[in-house]
């Protein structure tokens, strides 16, 4: 398979006098594969005894997306010896007497920011950039201290008021930065089929940016793509292997003063079936509860078999009342734009499926809307308003592993 003329800017970059690349563009569109190659061949054609960081949002999807991959490529084994090293979460590569270490790193992943505090690096890889904190992307690029050094950046588009595209899409000028907007039709291997498979995984804001790739802010409602019917089953279609699932979890968002929900939820591995709800929501009730009334209504709705229960992390007296009786409680990973993302396209994908017997979510399906003052600024959120069931639902997606979405 050859490359498509944008990757073979890609190839030909580092010989073109520029300081850093930048290639943001579509999903699938040949930006990650294309550029790690590149880095690896420009790193070991021009250093020796260097390091160099590969960056990802975690170690493991640079494991996932880019090692695994590069260690494929016979024309890399032909050319050079590559040693993975685990442990360290290092390549070696090597040929005739030069060697030179890439090194990864999470830009999420604490222990990663302070790892890479410490070490000089001749070139920095950052894949997926625009998910990576800004001061964990500074910090890389501020350990760029070796003569000749170069950044190498790709993303998909987010909100245009994001800090990388105001500093770098927008002002390549600045970083003597050559830019490569990439499109699907710039990856010279996506087959037909899987293009489709993508266009339908997406919808609405997230279409426009991972599909078209265009630099647009959320508004609207923001599971569009959720249908009355592809999404939901009825109590008697129950499937009858639901009670041998054994992956199942309860996931609340708790409210004083707002409503409190339960959702239970099976994971098939297949499907992820949201079959109950509990609801109560003091205002209209005219009665607050406490956290052991809460408690008990909980193990009430989880019945005889113990699952775990994931909760909104901000809820501490709830956890605490929860543990003290005996409940297995994660407190939930509030990143809202990456929850969103994750739930929107497991939505789009219909792996989403919840009964009719929780009208609160689905009704928050259609009024779950983003916030579009906020948008504007540059921060995408949801109005806080009728959102309880979809947050409880967006704790759920977020504690799944991320190989799931990839
Ligand atoms: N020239 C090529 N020859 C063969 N396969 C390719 C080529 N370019 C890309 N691919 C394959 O297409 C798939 C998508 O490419 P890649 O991961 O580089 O896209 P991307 O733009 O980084 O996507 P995303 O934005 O989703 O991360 C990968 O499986 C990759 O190996
Ligand atoms: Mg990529």
């Amino acid at each position: 398979m050859g490359f498509s003329e944008k990757q073979r800017q890609v190839l030909r970059f580092p010989y073109m006098g520029y300081d850093a690349l930048i290639c943001d563009g579509a999903v699938r569109s040949g930006k990650t594969s294309v550029m790690s190659l590149s880095f690896l061949l420009w790193g070991m054609g021009n250093f020796r005894n260097c390091a160099f960081a590969i960056c990802g949002k975690s170690v493991g999807s640079v494991e996932r997306n880019i090692i695994t991959p590069l260690l494929a490529v016979q024309y890399l084994h032909d050319h050079f010896t590559l040693q993975y090293n685990r442990g360290d979460h290092m390549l070696l590569v090597s040929r005739g007497g030069r060697e030179n270490r890439f090194y990864l790193f999470g830009g999420r992943d604490e222990a990663s920011y302070t790892l890479i505090q410490g070490i000089t690096l001749a070139g920095v890889l950052l894949d997926e950039a625009a998910l990576m904190p800004r001061s964990f992307v500074e910090q890389a690029l501020a350990r760029c201290s070796v003569d000749g050094a170069k950044f190498w950046f790709n993303c998909n588009p987010e909100n245009p008021m994001h800090w990388f595209r105001q500093e770098w899409i927008l002002h390549p000028e600045r970083h003597n930065a050559l830019h490569l907007h990439f499109l699907m039709d710039d990856n010279p291997a996506l087959s037909a089929a899987t293009r489709r498979r993508y266009e339908n995984t997406y919808s609405g804001v997230f279409y426009e940016r991972y599909v078209l790739g265009r630099w647009v802010a959320a508004d609207g409602v923001i599971y569009s793509v959720f249908d009355e019917t592809a999404n939901t089953y009825r109590p008697d279609q129950r499937r009858p292997d639901m009670a041998w699932i054994s992956d199942r979890a309860i996931s609340v968002d708790y409210g004083t003063a707002n409503p409190t929900r339960f959702l239970d939820i099976y994971d098939s591995g297949e499907y992820i079936w949201v079959d109950r709800e509990y609801n109560w929501d003091s205002r209209k009730e005219h009665r607050q509860k406490t956290d052991q009334e809460y408690a008990g209504d909980l193990l009430a709705f989880m019945g005889d078999s113990p699952c775990t229960v994931i909760v909104d992390p901000s809820a501490a007296s709830f956890i605490a009342e929860l543990r003290r009786q005996g409940v297995y409680v994660i407190p939930a990973e509030n990143d809202v734009p990456d929850g969103i993302r994750k739930t929107a396209s497991l939505i789009s994908q219909r792996v989403i499926q919840i009964c009719e017997a929780c009208p609160c979510l689905i009704g928050e399906m259609g009024t779950y809307v983003w916030d579009e003052k906020a948008s504007l600024r540059g921060e995408e959120k949801p109005v806080k308003q009728n959102d309880h069931s979809a947050d409880a639902l967006r704790y759920y997606i977020n504690s799944l592993p991320d190989w799931r979405f990839e």
